[in-house]
């Protein structure tokens, strides 16, 4: 049977007046957990020759650096919710190797909460500090923001100066705790229970700074039987002391269906778009004047490495290490596109994780390289800084089993200061190259700095040690060009693209 003709152009709406909002940088975050090779062999390795002389692998630091990485969210996960934060600081010889039981492997405490500090001061990174409300409680996160926030002369601040870290680390983020929902979680609690807990935390944490901001877990996905009544319930127990509730997503394409796979940013745009509703709905009911925000603290795709076995109770294996492919990358690139285009209410996001585990970036003992996924993530984190313009996406669609999926995704971010406009767009189109235009005679004299394109033949192309450069952007900037005040750009089929304007 013939295939039905689609009319393959994509024209993009904006009004330079017409913000969304200005972009909060933490929504480039991400993500390290004591989980697999993330941290060992992945961020520290001493002895290893790209080592320097604290055990950090420099060869890492320097992709991350290329990202441009605001945030780090940390010690985990799952693994958090059993975790003993003490055990990780003073003299590593004295530090107690652990069953670490969310990952079913032993934690020997050799990296921990101030060598994490002083890394994340070498990369240039904040910390998002996660607190264990799974075995754990109020008493801890009051003891850990002590030992952290609070300058001298107390009990644990006093530890830390001990522990060779004079000044106070002043950690802003915390997570209270991590996906309390999942019955997997240890410690996992019921809404009302988890909301009364968070709340508690948050109020003894705010007590002992009141700078701070906290996170308090939403559901740990969309799907799980309790979504939406557990966020309400949560915030109604939690409001006050809250700043932000979290969201976390992963998708795979486990059935080879790569349109479906692809529509999977308009499942997300939907739980983005319900849980500001269940947010703002608290905040009526409350008569409240504060607004949560969302923090998407965990996103990704994850299912390559599903089923692979450890061995029980050996340190740090090779868990979870997704290879990421080409169709990866293009999805993940619609998922940065879908939180830009929330920019007012998604503040921060964490591409869960950064090093081995899930990640944009793999490490061996010989090297250093970038999967697909880094580049969209990269080149988003690097040129998608500034304001997210309201983008009307005129755009044929396809049915999907998310519902009627766009096939081209696309956001504008303006620069005012700097005088640039950026174009993100993912071409979902398996065959089709689409013409994209946009009438931008509002921005006289802006010109085409760059058309960046990430494409391939193969979908399941993979970037390896042996051939790291298999899938990665090349300059395209033939395939844009501003005439009279239009911009129109080639978007290749399946491409993601990063058009760049300046005057
Ligand atoms: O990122 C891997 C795991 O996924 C995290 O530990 C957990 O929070 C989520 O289920």
């Amino acid at each position: 049977m013939k295939k039905a003709k689609i009319d393959n152009k994509v024209q993009l709406c904006i009004d330079r007046d017409f913000t969304i909002s200005k972009i909060d940088e933490r929504i480039y975050g991400s993500f390290i957990e004591h989980l697999g090779r993330a941290v060992y062999e992945g961020i520290y390795q001493p002895g290893n020759k790209f080592a320097d002389k604290n055990g950090y692998r420099k060869d890492v630091m320097k992709l991350i650096k290329e990202i441009g990485v605001p945030i780090v969210r940390y010690p985990g996960g799952n693994f958090v919710s059993a975790f003993n934060w003490e055990d990780s600081v003073g003299p590593k010889k004295d530090r107690p190797r652990r069953l670490e039981l969310a990952w079913g492997v032993v934690e020997t405490n050799q990296f921990g909460l101030d060598e994490f500090m002083d890394w994340c001061k070498k990369v240039g990174t904040k910390p998002m500090y996660a607190v264990n409300l799974g075995t754990r409680g109020i008493e801890d996160a009051k003891n850990v923001i002590e030992y952290c926030n609070i300058k001298s002369g107390t009990k644990y601040s006093d530890m830390r100066i001990k522990n060779g870290a004079k000044d106070p680390y002043n950690i802003k983020l915390w997570c209270l705790g991590n996906e309390m929902d999942g019955p997997w979680q240890m410690g996992h609690m019921t809404a009302e229970e988890y909301g009364l807990k968070a709340g508690r935390a948050g109020h003894i944490m705010k007590l002992v700074d009141p700078s701070i901001e906290t996170v308090v877990c939403g559901s740990s996905s969309l799907y799980m039987d309790t979504y939406g009544q557990w966020e309400r319930i949560v915030l109604e127990n939690s409001y006050d002391t809250t700043d932000y509730l979290s969201l976390h997503t992963y998708y795979g394409n486990a059935e080879n269906d790569t349109p479906n796979f692809l529509a999977s940013s308009v499942a997300m745009d939907q739980f983005i778009s319900q849980v500001i509703s269940i947010c703002d709905y608290v905040k009526a009911v409350k008569r409240s004047k504060k607004t949560i925000n969302l923090s998407f603290d965990e996103w990704n795709v994850w299912y390559h490495s599903n089923g692979a076995k450890i061995e029980k109770w050996c340190e740090h294996p090779h868990q979870l290490e997704d290879i990421y492919n080409f169709e990866d990358a293009l999805l993940v690139g619609s998922m940065l596109i879908t939180l830009l285009r929330h920019a007012d209410r998604v503040k921060i996001a964490c591409l869960a994780q950064l090093v081995n585990v899930i990640a944009p970036i793999m490490t061996s003992d010989t090297g250093a390289w970038r999967q697909t996924i880094f580049y969209p993530y990269m080149q988003a984190s690097v040129y998608g800084r500034g304001e997210v313009l309201n983008t009307v996406v005129k755009t044929p669609t396809y049915e999907s089993k998310h519902g009627e999926a766009p096939y081209v995704d696309s956001v504008v971010v303006t620069d005012e200061e700097n005088e640039t406009l950026t174009i993100f767009a993912v071409n979902k189109n398996l065959e089709e190259d689409f013409e994209l235009t946009c009438d931008l005679r509002q921005y006289a004299g802006y010109k085409v700095v760059e058309h960046s394109v990430l494409t391939h033949k193969d979908l399941k192309a993979e970037n390896t040690e042996k051939n790291p450069d298999n899938v990665k952007p090349v300059d395209f900037t033939k395939g844009s060009k501003v005439d009279k005040g239009i911009l129109t750009s080639k978007l290749p089929a399946k491409s993601w693209n990063v058009i760049r304007l300046a005057k």
